[in-house]
């Protein structure tokens, strides 16, 4: 028998899990409270889907974004980068500390925590390398469980990044 040539790489992430709000820390409460009353603003005709991010960074500063669609629909924009490219436009040295993300759906009830899209998870990313230093990401639903990342490497493990370049 010839010996494999293949082995196995198994990748484990850690996320928090809360049953509800009122577990959370004070500081994390109120910064989801702030996701959740953006996504009032969020302007989502095609989806209808309302996404609010609310980031809270290093200089106690907090900024919000929503998501913002477009009928040519790729122009649009996800709450997480409007709220992270506000947050990199309006305070360009500061490190961004923890990024809650609520949502709100016309037609279904989320009962998940809602995580966040792929191009997303790059950007965050970008700048917790950019500031070396990890984002808490605060995923909720609707309602039910409230999930929290300590870093984007437990929700985007082998990302590429500025060290291949
Ligand atoms: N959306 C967000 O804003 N954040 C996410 O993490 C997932 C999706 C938006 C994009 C689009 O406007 C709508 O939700 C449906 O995909």
């Amino acid at each position: 028998m010839t010996k494999s040539k293949i082995s196995k790489l198994t990748i484990s992430t850690d996320i928090e899990v809360y049953n509800s709000e009122k577990d959370l820390d004070k500081k994390d409460a109120v910064l989801l409270t702030e996701a959740k009353n953006i996504l009032k603003n969020a302007y989502a005709p095609y989806s209808n889907f309302q996404v609010g991010a609310a980031a809270l960074l290093d200089n106690g500063k907090t900024v919000t974004g929503n998501n913002q669609e477009n009928a040519a629909y790729p122009s649009g924009l996800c709450a997480e980068r409007v709220a992270v490219f506000y947050a990199g436009a309006q305070y360009p040295g500061v490190a961004i500390n923890t990024i809650a993300i609520s949502v709100k759906a016309k037609n279904v009830v989320i009962k998940e925590p809602l995580s966040p899209c792929g191009g997303c998870r790059q950007v965050i990313a970008e700048y917790e390398n950019k500031y070396g230093k990890n984002i808490r990401i605060i995923m909720s639903g609707e309602k039910g469980k409230i999930y929290i990342a300590k870093s984007i490497e437990s929700l985007l493990p082998l990302m590429f990044s500025k060290k291949y370049l």
